[in-house]
């Protein structure tokens, strides 16, 4: 049977749609963001669970490479305009100066919880800057995302 929805088409014309390479950026933003929640709760789940003399070193230490390797990726997408249908807040943009500062906080949280992961310090090592590499991702979504 075939059936219209008169009111849905409504709503499909008066959101202008966004561009392609829009929805990509997007999406490109969410999924390594997504990634990274992955990352964190499982680094967060290690340090929790383990005793001292049996952390996960190499599995920690993996996890952290990860996330430095990753940790430029997200930001190039946060394009012009894309802050529409995205949980962005609209400070992203009108606001460079602290969005990049914000970047940076965490670049170096990240740069300094892959070296305390790579240093054989363990569990005492990466307790410390693993609670500011997380700070950082909240401190962030606080000024930035819905
Ligand atoms: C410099 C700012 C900034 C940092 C640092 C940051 N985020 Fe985000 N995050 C955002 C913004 C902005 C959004 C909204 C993106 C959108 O909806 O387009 C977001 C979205 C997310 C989302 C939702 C993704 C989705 O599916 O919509 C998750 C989960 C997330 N971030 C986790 C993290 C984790 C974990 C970290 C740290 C390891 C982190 N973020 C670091 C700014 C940041």
């Amino acid at each position: 049977m075939k059936r219209t929805f008169p009111a849905a088409a409504c709503l499909l014309l008066a959101a202008a749609p966004l561009a392609h390479a829009d929805r990509a950026d997007i999406k490109a933003r969410q999924q390594i963001m997504k990634e990274w929640a992955g990352i964190n709760k499982q680094m967060g789940r290690m340090i929790k669970s383990a005793q001292a003399d049996k952390f996960p070193q190499t599995d920690f230490a993996r996890l952290a490479a990860e996330l430095k390797q990753t940790a430029d990726e997200p930001w190039k997408h946060f394009t012009a305009g894309t802050q529409r249908r995205s949980d962005a807040l609209e400070t992203v943009w009108t606001q460079p100066a602290a969005f990049q500062a914000a970047v940076k906080d965490f670049t170096s949280a990240v740069n300094a919880l892959d070296a305390a992961a790579r240093s054989g310090g363990g569990l005492n090592a990466v307790k410390v800057p693993y609670e500011k590499m997380s700070q950082s991702c909240k401190a962030c979504h606080k000024q930035f995302k819905d």
